[in-house]
């Protein structure tokens, strides 16, 4: 039996590869030939770790592959993944022009029943839309079932994730649709929540709202430590112990970021306004994210004066480790500031890059050691390891200042203060 995943993406390809690794036969389907023919080469076109091996295993033993015509691939699979993106629009609304354009080419193109598994994140009633989209589409009548079944996919942990999942969540409108997702999915050992494609639908969106909601709450307890002189992380540790507040997304710093926090977290927001309600408590969420990086920024002109003229080491452009990812990233928020307060910026990251309108402005380093040469102080903005494990004896007598804002909370504050730096993390010193 094959398998089609529509959309050669970041989830889209993690998904096809997770199906290989289970056994099943995958097409993935794709208008961009560039990416198709780099996938086809065994070459991923993002960063990933531990993807582009299974690829090319996968590839060699001719259990996946890529393409970019759609009427053949949706003609030889009964069951077809939609994994397209579903970006913001300027209101925060979830765009569903992809999910649209793929619903109406599986109606096109179909010759008997097909299987659609929606994974894209989409607003509530998008099951229902599409089905419209299906069948309007169809140049036949052909039986078909939309099931919802939302991705949880961590960036850096993507592979593990998919194959490990902590629980399985399919909405369907019949029983038979949801048992036959359910079996392509007997490998993993999980819960499975079978429930309703508009449930699924608001899971995927409360669940991701759920923790952005943790970590603003952990960073507006971090402004509150450092006015008082309290430590987080010993907060966080107290409070995490009790099994139902749980101690992981307590990791106070510079706010969240990425593709999808503050994608859903808007989008969730927007499908309340339209249903007339307010989240007030996702509003303040949000608001409390977007300040954040002020709240170090503050800490820092409080200690050098004002930036003006200073040489500002930045660590990490990331919006997280193990990634190249930096939409939305605290980090470009604060090189943007630091730019914008007359510091001269010099920064590095593993993989990532800054975006093109502020990159000649910057200056751009191969390694740590060359981003603190001469600084008046560094901010570590994203917590690779290398930035743990630095040697920071040695990064002492590179830096013209010896200060340290980090944005992570991830180096010891006391053995910082002890090797003669001033030292400042979030709510922690
Ligand atoms: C997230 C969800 O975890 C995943 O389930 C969903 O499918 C997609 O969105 P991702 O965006 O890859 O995954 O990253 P995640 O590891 O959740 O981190 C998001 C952001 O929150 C990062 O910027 C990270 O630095 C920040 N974060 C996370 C904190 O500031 N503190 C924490 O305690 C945890």
């Amino acid at each position: 039996m094959n398998i089609l995943v529509l959309g050669t993406g970041y989830v889209g390809t993690t998904t096809a590869l997770a199906l290989s690794e289970m056994g099943w036969h995958v097409t993935g389907l794709d208008m961009d030939s560039h990416k198709v023919q780099q996938l086809l080469q065994g070459k991923l076109h993002f960063y990933e770790p531990g993807l582009e091996p299974l690829l090319q295993k996968h590839l060699q033993s001719d259990n996946i592959t890529f393409t970019t015509q759609a009427d053949r691939s949706i003609q030889v699979s009964e069951i077809i993944f939609i994994c397209v993106g579903t970006p913001p629009l300027p209101d925060g609304s979830a765009d569903l022009h992809y999910v649209k354009q793929a619903a109406r080419d599986i109606g096109r193109n179909m010759n008997g029943y097909k299987l659609i598994i929606i994974k894209s994140t989409v607003p509530i009633g998008t099951q229902e839309k599409m089905t419209e989209w299906v069948r309007s589409a169809q140049r036949q009548s052909h039986p078909f079932d939309i099931v919802s079944n939302p991705e949880f996919l961590r960036e850096g942990k993507a592979l593990s994730d998919a194959l490990h999942p902590d629980r399985i969540v399919i909405g369907a409108t019949n029983e038979q649709a949801a048992a036959a997702v359910q079996n392509l999915y007997l490998s993993l050992k999980c819960p499975v929540v079978i429930t309703t494609p508009r449930n699924a639908e608001l899971i995927k969106y409360a669940a991701n709202a759920f923790l952005a909601m943790k970590i603003s709450f952990i960073n507006e307890m971090a402004r509150l430590c450092d006015k008082v002189g309290i430590n987080i992380k010993e907060v966080a540790q107290g409070i995490g112990l009790d099994p139902r507040i749980g101690n992981r997304f307590l990791q106070a710093g510079i706010g969240y970021g990425g593709s999808c926090f503050p994608k859903d977290v808007a989008a969730l927001l927007s499908i309340a306004a339209e249903h007339g309600t307010e989240l007030k408590l996702l509003k303040e969420v949000v608001s409390i994210n977007e300040t954040q990086h002020l709240h170090l920024m503050h800490s820092a002109r409080t200690r050098l004066g004002n930036f003006m003229g200073t040489k500002i080491a930045v660590l990490g452009l990331a919006f997280k480790p193990d990634t190249d990812d930096i939409r939305e990233s605290s980090a470009i928020r604060i090189v943007r500031a630091l730019m914008a307060e007359g510091a001269q910026v010099a920064v590095h990251d593993p993989v990532a890059k800054l975006p093109p309108d502020v990159n000649d402005a910057a200056i751009i380093c191969s390694s740590p050691s060359q981003a603190l040469e001469n600084a008046d102080a560094v901010f570590l903005c994203t917590e690779w390891t290398i930035y743990q494990q630095l040697d920071w004896v040695h990064a002492k007598q590179l830096m013209k200042r010896t200060n340290i804002f980090d944005g992570r909370n991830v180096l010891d504050a006391k053995k910082m203060a002890e090797l003669g730096y001033f030292y400042q993390g979030v709510g922690y010193r």
